[in-house]
């Protein structure tokens, strides 16, 4: 309904000035409260608010309100006209007093912001989105973190197309008022800032469910939807119900208003939003049911629902001071639901999978050029800063935290962290402080994994020492430079570490953790009387590159004994990439140890499904590549298909049998989820090795699966290869699910990923298929992001791929930045490809700086690349 209309004012221009964490200042007012008028309606839209202010200490500067795309229709201070100017976007009202209350009055035009930050309109509903800054879009404010005030929210709007009203807090009153209109009256008891608040309007319908804290108190929940997805919100609403229990037993934190709502739209920029009491979600994030999600959208879809309502601690009762601050919120948030999922399923397969991502995104971040501390320095669009480092890695130094100080001590450290900063805008350094207080654990070295940015890299060497019955293990430590930083200090680098005997398989004495924390050191193990095999950063405990110098055999020997099953993937994994890093630089490599190894999973009859699934899973083609000198795309791509080819061959009728077994689609067990996810991996390397009876085994896994799962397994192995049933099974699931946008979707997003040779032009077909659309996030992600992470297609030669993301990237930019943005950083690690592509990325960055218009959000992220 948006496409049509154009926003009244032209964008302005971009103001590219970079905001410096030093230049923090405590706000010059405060805003103890706020009452909002809304007057909603897509076309127009007016919003009246009124500012309780208090000067905030002893100064005589004026109130500085930020606004976006906001035009002022009125502006009184203390109910008189008011003296004030505008300065750019800012509305600045010089008031005498020390208080006064402020009331200014803007309209907007919901169904024309594209943006999709502030006040805008999705398929029908109304609804906002404020973090980092949109409430300026919404109303004149500090739109700040560390201005908090309590919210009234008086809603207006018509009854038939907006039949439900909601905001933050409690419903405390609601009514007719005439012409077909309605009213509800929102307070919000709970101090919290501006990027917090949400209003949602629209015809919506509620999964209604109880929960009962640990304190006996009710809250009534309700995930709001269109009618027709109601019956898909039972796993969301399951998957709350068991966050808010864990989050009482794991952090003793319990659920404070008596209301949880959460509301899903299908047009959204993220994942989902935390806002006080009404959390919006991503429809991605909400609706499930086994017809239309895999187990790994049931997945995300707990984790995700988890996040959110853990932020009501670690993000609302205690939030940021700054945004430099972020990961104080989203690196500790994405600790909890990550231990939430452990809990709920295989911790060993969630760590793998975790550790997973943050190889594939973050390290590759920390190594290129728009590297950044967990706590950044510098901003100049602060959106460009959600990124893997502030989250996932800020993620892994709690962990850290957690690992070297001990449960009981962490937690100690939480509740104080929660008790001192409850209602506060707080800092990362208050966390660790808190830490620090309640263990007696001095963090001072720790916290340079805050500042400095880089992935460490650790070097170990153990040598054995069999007349002393002692071994010595030598580590060492550097941290690569990043933009803007050289020269960095060792950082503190705990290591969780073993010995286990080469002959006997049994673990040599107690396991270890290792504070490395200076350039190099030596650790002695007595007692050693065999061979020992290195088992070393066991769960990942440090998130560091690691080389290890390895005996002949002792990689497979780990592979298959290490009790730690984290160290037993990395150990196979090593294995694979031997042989898929010669392969890629044209020596040949003996294959035998990993067709071994894998023989060995498929047999094993104490390793679960799940784990199987990973340890038969290669490192994915960027993986590789970042472990290579230059990124030779193609080389990768063949390396690995024949390494696949090479397992699917010889372990033809092992993976066949692995296939055949399959789970009932409503099972959603761990066990049911690992033996499916077996059965698609075991597909796929079965079909490497023999195309025919792969293509027939998919086809038949495709026709006769009763979940989503099954049949997208089934896809996806069908979409890289050249066979009439490929062409067959994507005709069928299109005509199935074309009107289920989220499962269309994965239509777009299954041939973006294909690696075949006629990717990029079907992928440049399906930019104008009819179903596809720049206005969606989602859809718009499941065609470009899934392309540009297709490395071997993306970077074709020709850098055909580059100028449709560079294209597409433009094209977007002028509709919505922040989706724009996030793709830039596919061109943008250019310096770590040949040259002949390199040059070719390089030019395509080049043209997207130097197209007029650009958004800050895309210059930001185009010239760091480039610098
Ligand atoms: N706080 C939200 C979450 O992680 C994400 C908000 C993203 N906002 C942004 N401007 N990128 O749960
Ligand atoms: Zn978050």
């Amino acid at each position: 309904m948006s496409d049509t209309l154009v926003h009244p004012e032209a964008p302005a221009a971009p103001e590219h000035v970079a905001i410096h964490r030093k230049d923090y200042r405590p706000p010059d007012w405060l805003v103890p409260s706020i009452a909002l008028e809304v007057d909603l309606d897509p076309q127009r839209t007016t919003v009246r608010s009124r500012l309780m202010v208090t000067r905030n200490g002893d100064h005589g500067r004026a109130l500085r309100l930020a606004g976006d795309e906001l035009t002022p229709l009125e502006v009184r201070v203390d109910g008189d006209d008011a003296d004030w100017v505008m300065d750019g976007n800012d509305l600045v009202v010089t008031i005498e007093r020390d208080r006064a209350e402020v009331e200014t009055t803007v309209a907007l035009v919901p169904a024309a912001n594209t943006k999709l930050m502030g006040l805008y309109a999705s398929g029908g509903i109304l609804c906002t989105q404020c973090e980092s800054e949109g409430f300026r879009r919404i109303a004149f404010h500090p739109d700040r973190p560390d201005v908090l005030s309590v919210y009234s929210v008086r809603m207006t709007a018509d009854r038939a197309c907006f039949p439900v009203l909601l905001a933050n807090g409690n419903l405390v009153a609601a009514g007719e008022a005439g012409g077909g209109l309605h009213w509800a009256q929102w307070d919000d008891p709970f101090p919290k800032p501006s990027y917090l608040f949400a209003m949602v309007a629209g015809d919506l319908q509620p999964n209604r469910d109880r929960f009962t804290t640990m304190s006996g108190r009710e809250v009534e929940l309700a995930i709001w939807v269109r009618q027709i997805d109601l019956p898909k919100t039972a796993h969301a609403m399951a998957s709350l119900k068991a966050a808010m229990r864990w989050d009482e037993e794991t952090y003793g934190r319990e659920y404070d208003l008596d209301l949880f709502n959460i509301v899903a739209v299908d047009d959204f920029n993220f994942g989902a939003m935390e806002n006080k009491g009404l959390n919006i979600f991503n429809s991605r994030y909400v609706l499930a049911d086994q017809d239309t999600a895999t187990d790994s959208d049931f997945d995300n879809i707990a984790g995700v629902v988890a996040h959110e309502y853990f932020h009501n601690w670690s993000g609302d009762r205690v939030t940021c001071r700054d945004w430099f601050q972020l990961s104080l919120k989203e690196g500790f948030t994405v600790f909890r639901d990550q231990s939430f999922s452990a809990d709920m399923g295989s911790a060993a397969v969630k760590r793998i999978d975790d550790v997973r991502v943050l190889r594939a995104a973050q390290f590759p971040e920390d190594a290129g050029p728009l590297a950044h501390p967990v706590r950044p320095e510098t901003y100049i669009e602060i959106t460009n800063f959600y990124t893997a480092t502030v989250y996932n890695k800020g993620a892994e130094l709690i962990r850290m935290m957690r690992t070297i100080l001990g449960d009981e001590a962490y937690r100690k450290g939480s509740d104080l962290y929660f008790d001192r900063h409850d209602g506060q805008a707080a800092t990362c350094e208050d966390f660790v402080r808190a830490m620090e207080d309640a263990s007696g654990v001095d963090l001072g070295q720790f916290r340079l994994w805050y500042s400095q940015a880089g992935t460490p890299l650790v070097d170990a060497r153990l040598s054995h020492d069999r007349d002393a019955a002692t071994a010595t293990l030598e580590l060492s430590q550097s941290i690569p430079d990043t933009p803007g930083q050289t020269g960095k200090a060792p950082m503190l680098l705990p290591l969780r570490t073993a010995l286990i005997g080469s002959d006997s398989g049994e673990p040599i004495g107690e396991e270890r953790l290792i504070l490395l924390g200076t350039a190099t050191t030596t650790v002695r193990f007595d007692g050693v009387t065999e061979p020992p095999l290195l088992s070393i950063n066991r769960d990942f405990s440090a998130p560091v590159n690691l080389r290890v110098e390895r005996r002949d055999g002792e990689l497979e020997r780990l592979a298959e004994v290490d009790p730690d099953p984290f160290a037993r993937y990395e150990a196979g994994q090593e294995l694979m990439y031997r042989v898929l890093l010669a392969g890629a630089s044209g020596e040949a490599a003996d294959t035998a140890p990993v067709i071994a190894a894998a023989r060995g999973t498929l047999v094993s009859d104490t390793l679960d499904p799940a784990f199987k699934s990973e340890a038969l899973s290669l490192p994915a083609e960027s993986l590789i590549g970042d472990r290579m000198q230059w990124v030779d795309p193609e080389a990768i791509h063949r390396s690995r298909d024949t390494l696949r080819s090479a397992i699917g061959s010889e372990l033809g009728e092992l993976l066949a049998a692995a296939q055949a077994v399959g789970a009932a689609g409503h099972d959603l067990s761990p066990k049911a989820k690992g033996i499916r996810r077996l059965r698609s991996v075991a597909l796929s390397l079965m079909a490497a090795g023999d195309p025919l009876r792969g293509a027939a085994a998919a086809k038949a896994q495709f026709d006769l699966a009763d979940n989503m799962t099954d049949r997208q397994g089934a896809l996806l192995v069908l979409a890289s290869l050249d066979s009439p049933e490929r062409e067959a099974a994507f005709d069928a699931f299109y005509i199935r699910y074309r009107d289920d946008s989220l499962v269309l979707d994965k239509w777009f997003a299954l041939q973006a990923a294909a690696q075949r040779l006629d990717t990029i032009e079907v992928v440049e077909k399906l930019a104008s298929h009819p179903d596809f659309t720049v206005r969606n996030p989602n859809r718009w992600r499941a065609l470009v992001g899934n392309f540009a992470a297709n490395q071997w297609c993306f970077h074709d030669p020709s850098g055909r791929g580059y100028r449709f993301l560079a294209d597409m990237i433009l094209g977007v930019d002028r509709i919505n930045p922040q989706v724009a943005a996030r793709q830039v950083s596919s061109l943008g690690r250019w310096r770590r490809l040949e040259p002949v592509r390199a040059a070719l990325m390089q030019a395509e960055l080049e043209r997207i700086v130097q197209s007029p218009g650009l958004s800050r959000d895309v210059f930001e992220q185009a010239s760091k690349s480039l610098a």
